[in-house]
């Protein structure tokens, strides 16, 4: 489990409540921070440098760069602008934010670039369905692809039909985004959800917890985000929660598992 920053660094009045919530992340052992270059226009960037300020070395750091700046120069620019605002010398990880219409073949090779520049020490993509994944798998340096972070909760799961069995058999992790559904309108139809709430209720965990545990069952990275220090105390309790046979066949008739191709979805 790790931190997501979007919509953090957007509010001057949310700021110090965030990099506290940041804070007690990394203090409770969510190392993971996802950001990136859209989040904020640069903010939630500057935000994140601001709270792993003296303690680099302790987070696995993800960002981000967008599909109109994935050309071979831009990406390259698009990093350094990135790691200054980060105020660091590499990222952990760095991905293609969804595809859009520079070849892929040119993005893959500026992210090779950065790799053996060592200002990035791996690589991804975000919002690829598998069609996308085996074109980049068939283009020079694209095996080096690492993750696919796509949307997957409960109430989407589309990937489960092919996305995710193709990437287990290939060992590549998934990272999970909206895990708890990031809207209000959205968290209301999954969180208010009277099964999941039995199913929280019996483990004396809240519906969000439940629905992080849920994902962590399916063995893939989450990241939720959290402004609030509440929040993220709970969402670090979410790792402690073993759900039962029984409580995945009560989520399983709420929220059913696909039974044919859902195109991905996105955010
Ligand atoms: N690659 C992509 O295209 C993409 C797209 C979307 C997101 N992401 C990444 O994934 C991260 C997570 O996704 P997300 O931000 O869309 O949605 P999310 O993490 O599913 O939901 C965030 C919302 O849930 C609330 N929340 C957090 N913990 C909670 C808890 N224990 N109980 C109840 N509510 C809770 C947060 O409130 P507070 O903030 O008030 O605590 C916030 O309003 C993003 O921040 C971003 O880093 C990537």
């Amino acid at each position: 489990m790790g931190q997501g920053t979007w919509l953090m660094g957007e509010h001057p009045t949310n700021r110090n409540d965030e990099i506290a919530a940041l804070r007690l992340g990394l203090d409770l052992g969510l190392t993971l921070i996802d950001t990136a270059e859209m989040y904020g226009d640069g903010g939630a960037e500057e935000l994140v440098a601001e709270a792993i300020a003296a303690r680099r070395a302790e987070v696995f750091l993800v960002s981000k760069v967008l599909p109109e700046s994935a050309t071979l120069r831009d990406t390259v620019e698009a990093c350094s602008r990135s790691l200054r605002r980060l105020k660091t010398d590499h990222l952990d990880l760095y991905l293609l934010h969804w595809r859009g219409r520079v070849p892929l073949a040119e993005t893959l090779e500026a992210f090779q670039l950065l790799k053996r520049a060592g200002k990035i020490l791996d690589y991804g993509v975000s919002n690829f369905d598998l069609d996308d994944m085996e074109e980049a798998f068939a283009l020079p340096f694209g095996d080096e692809v690492v993750t696919d972070q796509v949307l997957y909760n409960l109430m989407h799961r589309g990937i489960e039909w092919d996305l995710l069995p193709w990437c287990r058999k290939r060992g590549i992790p998934i990272m999970a985004y909206s895990p708890i559904e990031h809207s209000e309108a959205g968290q209301k139809g999954m969180l208010g959800n009277p099964q999941l709430t039995s199913v929280a209720t019996r483990h004396g965990a809240t519906p969000a917890q439940i629905a992080l545990a849920w994902l962590l069952h399916q063995r893939v990275v989450v990241i939720p985000k959290a402004g609030k220090p509440q929040h993220v105390r709970e969402n670090r309790a979410a790792l402690d929660i073993t759900l039962r046979r029984e409580d995945l066949v009560t989520l399983d008739r709420a929220f059913p598992p696909p039974d044919g191709k859902v195109p991905l979805e996105m955010k």
